[in-house]
């Protein structure tokens, strides 16, 4: 089997790990992937959201079955296009992805189909919006609806704030269109997990809960950013608070896209606020999170290809999934200045001693291959993966080997994970 994995993160080299270990699969490519990716699968030169030259490539190279990892693709329409060219795709449609591409979509998704979520209103006027505001008082949370790179929430503590957010998205047009219309919600207090789960329309495939550090500072301080770390799977999730997230959220959404003639195919990830009154939804996305799907993979046991296949062939209701025990955490290395400006271009050293261990992976995110060597490419550059039988033994082997990695302006948090130990990681 050929398969072409779309993007160019973290969490596109975790696929292509994953994917590549199947002895279903023949070739592996990635487009545009980039500088580790290019030593495990063989990379297309076409960007994620060059949907014609993605749907050439994926026909030249006589791919089998293409993963998107970007929701910009998705939102773009890449499965019709690829579905109307008969080539196939795991992905929702254009028209199912509104669920992430528009917050309102999914805000009045839920409220029709009693899904448990923040209470709201939608805006495409900033008088009517900042009246609101001023009605309900902060703190409160202020959306773009449209897709803004993850920088399209503002949860205001006070009111001047939250006046100033509906100022930038609807006057000084921040984001252009994606913030002519806005959602305005309820301020939900709890700790945040992500469930993802496969999905062929009908059935749900869960897979492990995972928790993600969104603050680029430890104690998840400073600036929002794609993501400083994250770990599976997330304790905070019992089997009662799973059943409840299936039950409530989970299978009520994957049936409330179909009532609406939406059936979703893919990947559906919750982002989840576990309040005093029960798990109720943030936002969902339609892809695999990054960096969760990091930590994530390692503990898949069985092959990811049988479960991608069975997604798009509608037969997920009978697919074995199992997983290893223990914990997996991911650490970013970021350059200096993310998520604001940073410098490109630096050597990344000290990779070597970590090829073929079972217990430790580096995906690469944003580095480039320079002859022999690696250089940063990007924002996020590379991520360390720990594997082991607890998240004490995880977290050390990933900061053991950090330790030996280095690249000039190399930045990243020294306690991913304190929830799960309930305890800051000392270092
Ligand atoms: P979103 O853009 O909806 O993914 O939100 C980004 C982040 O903002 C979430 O991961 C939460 O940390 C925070 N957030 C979003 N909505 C709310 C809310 N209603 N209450 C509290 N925090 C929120
Ligand atoms: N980790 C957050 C996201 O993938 O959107």
């Amino acid at each position: 089997m050929r398969i072409l994995v779309v993007g160019s993160g973290g969490r596109e080299d975790a696929l292509v790990w994953k994917l590549s270990q199947s002895p279903e699969v023949e070739r592996i490519y990635c487009a545009p992937g980039n500088g580790g990716i290019s030593e495990r699968a063989e990379v297309v030169d076409a960007g994620a959201e060059d949907l014609e030259a993605l749907a050439d490539a994926a026909e030249s190279k006589e791919i089998d079955l293409t993963v998107v990892g970007p929701e910009s693709a998705l939102a773009k329409g890449i499965v019709d296009l690829f579905e109307k060219r008969g080539l196939r795709i795991f992905g929702p449609s254009k028209a199912a992805a509104r669920l992430e591409s528009s917050k309102a979509f999914a805000k009045n998704l839920m409220k029709k189909y009693h899904i448990p979520t923040g209470q709201f209103a939608v805006f495409d006027d900033p008088q009517a919006a900042r009246a609101y505001v001023r009605q309900l008082g902060a703190p409160i949370v202020v959306k773009a609806d449209g897709l803004c790179g993850g920088k399209g929430t503002i949860v205001a503590s006070t009111l001047s704030e939250a006046l100033g957010a509906i100022d930038l998205l609807m006057e000084d047009r921040i984001f252009k269109q994606a913030g002519e219309r806005i959602v305005v919600e309820e301020r939900l207090a709890g700790e945040e997990v992500s469930v993802l789960v496969m999905t062929d329309g009908v059935t749900a495939l869960p897979l492990l809960p995972a928790q993600d550090h969104k603050r680029l500072h430890d104690g998840d301080k400073g600036p929002n950013t794609g993501g400083m770390g994250a770990y599976a799977p997330a304790p905070v999730v019992d089997a009662a608070t799973a059943t409840q997230i299936t039950e409530q959220i989970i299978l009520p959404t994957i049936r409330a896209l179909a009532s609406e003639g939406l059936p979703f195919k893919g990947v559906l990830y919750a982002g989840l606020m576990l309040t005093s009154d029960g798990p109720k939804v943030l936002e969902y996305n339609v892809r695999f999170g990054d960096p969760e799907i990091q930590a994530i993979l390692p503990l898949l046991k069985s092959d990811l290809v049988p479960i991608l296949d069975d997604v798009v062939e509608g037969r997920l209701a009978t697919t074995p999934c199992e997983w290893e025990s223990g914990s997996c955490v991911c650490v970013v290395l970021a350059s200096h200045g993310y998520p604001g400006d940073f410098a490109i271009g630096k050597e990344i050293r000290g990779l070597e001693p970590f090829a073929d261990r079972r217990d430790l992976l580096v995906f690469h995110a944003g580095t480039k291959k320079d002859r022999e060597r690696f250089v940063s490419w990007g924002g996020r550059v590379l991520n360390v993966i720990g594997l082991g039988v607890d998240f004490e033994q995880a977290l050390k082997r990933a900061y053991d080997a950090i330790q030996t990695i280095s690249f000039d302006g190399m930045c990243y948090r020294k306690d991913i994970g304190f929830r799960a130990l309930k305890k800051p990681v000392s270092r």
